[in-house]
């Protein structure tokens, strides 16, 4: 079937439309087409642009799509925008510019809709004194960003299959020595960001647990149940909506998304549910926990720029990756899961299953850039 035809809208962009003879201003206004394409919890896309004076972008998080309930203090939406930021610097790189990031340590979450949470400033290869260059090589950016229009959250059972230890390097790689998040933190004893990965069965199933219990609080949780549904989106749906969760991401069939979600008045987990949720966890090749030593926008703000880069280099080498981070929204079992990975300190921030998928995974709707543009 001819791709056009298929995918939303905003996935449709390809290389050779970068208006090479354009004013700057539509320059990064093309890097933005790139930028939106970055996951975001419930696909809420919390995420606002103003391009200042030709050469600066400025990212805001955007506060009317936050989700209360599940993310009450805005960390996963700080997340959500460090992704689009991650695809941001990417793009800029791949075409050949140059940046520096300025990212706001004093953010104010209340204050969010003046302040903006990161500035990026474009040059070309003139002016490239005291810029901080993406550290990743020519050659990675450029894998990074192919991987860009192809990269799904895939929530389907991965095959047993192993992840090879040199890709796995390759994530500690991004988290441990690519000093974009680290330049404004020198005087930090530690490193501000870690990632933590099993393959050990043992620790899987302890996991899965945490993430079955985690489910179930929350699925008990009316208000959590009812946000879920407000950011689902029914397949085949004629509605414009563009920033939610499809229900075919989620595998579910049209049968059932054809059911009003509104008349669904509980949630009854059933013990197969439980079991299915359990098997997802602990029979992925890989777990991998992101987290930070501190808790502030900052923080979440750099774990987003880590995570765009491990989901699009695993991307690059076929492997999928989707998020079971329950545990993490609650707090009480947030700390239990840091025990689990016998960690002192710290705080998780996401929780990611990776594996090889045979699934096809059509890709889910964007806001239009003009949609996400402050002018
Ligand atoms: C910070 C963050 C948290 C997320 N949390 C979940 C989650 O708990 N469960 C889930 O199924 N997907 C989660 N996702 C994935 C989003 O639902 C997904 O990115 C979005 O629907 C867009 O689809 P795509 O990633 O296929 O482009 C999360 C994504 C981000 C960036």
């Amino acid at each position: 079937m001819h791709q056009r035809s298929t995918h939303p809208e905003a996935w449709n962009i390809s290389e050779p439309e970068f208006p090479k003879y354009g004013s700057m201003y539509d320059k990064l206004k093309f890097f933005l087409r790139y930028a939106i394409l970055a996951p975001s919890i419930h696909n809420s896309q919390p995420w606002a642009f103003r391009i200042q004076n030709n050469n600066t972008i400025e990212l805001y998080g955007d506060r009317k799509r936050a989700l209360p309930v599940v993310d009450p203090i805005g960390r996963e939406l700080t997340i959500s925008c460090g992704t689009a930021l991650g695809y941001l610097q990417i793009t800029i790189s791949h075409f050949g510019y140059k940046y520096k990031t300025e990212l706001l340590s004093a953010y104010d979450m209340e204050k969010s809709d003046k302040q903006p949470l990161a500035k990026i400033s474009i040059y070309d290869e003139s002016g490239s004194n005291n810029i901080d260059v993406n550290s990743l090589q020519k050659e990675d950016n450029d894998r990074l960003f192919g991987a860009i229009p192809k990269r799904r959250t895939s929530r389907f059972r991965f095959e047993d299959r192993i992840i090879p230890d040199i890709l796995q390097a390759g994530f500690y790689y991004i988290v441990d020595k690519y000093p974009q998040y680290q330049h404004q933190q020198k005087n930090q004893e530690q490193e501000p960001i870690w990632l933590h990965i099993t393959e050990a069965s043992k620790e899987k199933d302890a996991l899965a647990e945490l993430v079955v219990h985690g489910n179930h609080l929350l699925l008990s949780d009316k208000h959590f149940v009812n946000e879920l549904i407000r950011w689902a989106r029914p397949n085949n749906s004629c509605t414009s909506k563009k920033n939610s969760v499809s229900h075919y991401a989620l595998g579910i069939t049209n049968f059932i998304s054809r059911i009003n979600p509104y008349s669904v008045k509980s949630f009854q987990i059933t013990k197969k549910q439980d079991e299915k949720v359990h098997e997802l966890a602990a029979t992925s090749p890989v777990l991998a926990i992101l987290g930070s030593y501190l808790d502030r926008p900052l923080d979440w703000i750099n774990i987003g720029i880590a995570l765009s880069n491990i989901l699009l280099l695993a991307s690059s080498e076929n492997v999928c990756c989707s998020f079971l981070n329950q545990p993490i929204q609650v707090p009480q079992l947030r700390l239990k899961l840091l025990d689990t990975i016998r960690k002192e300190k710290g705080f998780p921030q996401i929780l990611l299953r990776m594996g090889y998928s045979r699934q096809d995974i059509r890709p889910t709707p964007r806001r239009d850039v003009e949609e996400i543009l402050i002018t």
